[in-house]
């Protein structure tokens, strides 16, 4: 059956161009009514302007659907508040949450300014903060509520030059580790995307040379759509990259038992069964709620 978003209200941040846009484009068309979020700057936070947002909420319109555009920083809380003083008063609810704006900093960690660790988790880490913390209390009030965190390989495994970005990425799945407690009775679920794809963001990467259709942001959309529908999981990382979609988590083993006597030495005596992840639980099942 088609999955509808008739009657839900989305705010996809930073989705002025990449992959928000492809986000919002598709919600829209499957009926949501959607804030397109963006400050319209450069790929490093600088700069900005409002019509990279209109331009995309335009679109929406144009192919029949419902938008309206937003020029807030997702790193301004009055300016994120009045953008959800705004929806609620032209629409009256907010059901889907999609964190995706972004920028990049990337030097090495030893040439890495501290400003720039503090601008690119602004964005990533407290930006998802500052939209989420101002639509939780309406979506536990309306007992519904599908947030997408966007975090990245960066964050999951590391990528070199990426200090500040990669742990903002994880940071965002700590966060989201925490909202799939709290929010489950609430009926709001919270699940995050790791993309990959050919945007103004990796198309000067090794890697990323000619991938412009074989890595179109189009083919991440469906994930993220999905985890904004009834039927999402809750607490789940989705990795996306070229039509091809799959899960990462965080695993513990089995280790050892050293009991209450346990000396450094007893440590490295046994370190290789301390780190031996092929006797892995899956952390997810231990604790899934719902
Ligand atoms: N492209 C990839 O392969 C890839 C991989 C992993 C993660 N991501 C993540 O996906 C998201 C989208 O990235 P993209 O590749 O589409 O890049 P992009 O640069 O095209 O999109 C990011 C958008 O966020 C907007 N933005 C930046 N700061 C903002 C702010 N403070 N407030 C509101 N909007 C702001 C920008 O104007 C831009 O339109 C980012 O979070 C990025 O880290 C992308």
């Amino acid at each position: 059956m088609t999955i509808s978003f008739d009657n839900r209200v989305a705010i996809v941040t930073g989705a002025g161009g990449g992959l928000g846009k492809q986000h919002a484009l598709e919600l829209g068309r499957r009926g949501a009514k959607v804030v397109v979020n963006d400050l319209g700057g450069n790929l490093d936070g600088s700069g900005g302007s409002a019509s990279a947002a209109e331009i995309v909420a335009q679109e929406i319109v144009d192919n029949g659907g419902t938008a309206v555009a937003n020029g807030a920083s997702v790193t301004d809380l009055d300016a994120v508040q009045a953008m959800i003083d705004e929806t609620m008063s032209k629409w009256g609810r907010i059901d889907i949450l999609v964190n995706n704006a972004g920028i990049l900093r990337d030097k090495t960690f030893a040439k890495l300014e501290v400003a720039n660790w503090h601008a690119v988790l602004d964005v990533h880490l407290n930006g998802s903060m500052n939209c989420t913390k101002l639509a939780w209390p309406i979506m536990t009030e309306q007992n519904y509520g599908r947030i997408v965190m966007t975090t990245s390989t960066s964050g999951l495994f590391g990528n070199f030059g990426q200090s500040n970005y990669g742990a903002a990425k994880l940071g965002l799945v700590g966060f989201m580790n925490t909202l799939r407690f709290e929010g489950a009775k609430y009926n709001i679920h919270t699940n995050s995307i790791a993309p990959i794809a050919a945007t103004r963001m990796t198309l000067d990467l090794p890697g990323f040379e000619d991938s412009e259709e074989k890595l179109a942001p189009e083919l991440v959309t469906p994930a993220v759509v999905f985890l904004c529908s009834e039927n999402a999981p809750n607490g789940r990382v989705i990795q996306a990259a070229g039509g091809r979609y799959y899960s990462a988590d965080v695993r513990e083993n089995t280790g050892v038992d050293l009991g209450t006597g346990a000396t450094v030495e007893d440590i490295e005596a046994n370190i290789d069964t301390i780190l031996d992840m092929s006797t892995n639980i899956g952390i997810i099942e231990k604790h899934q709620i719902s």
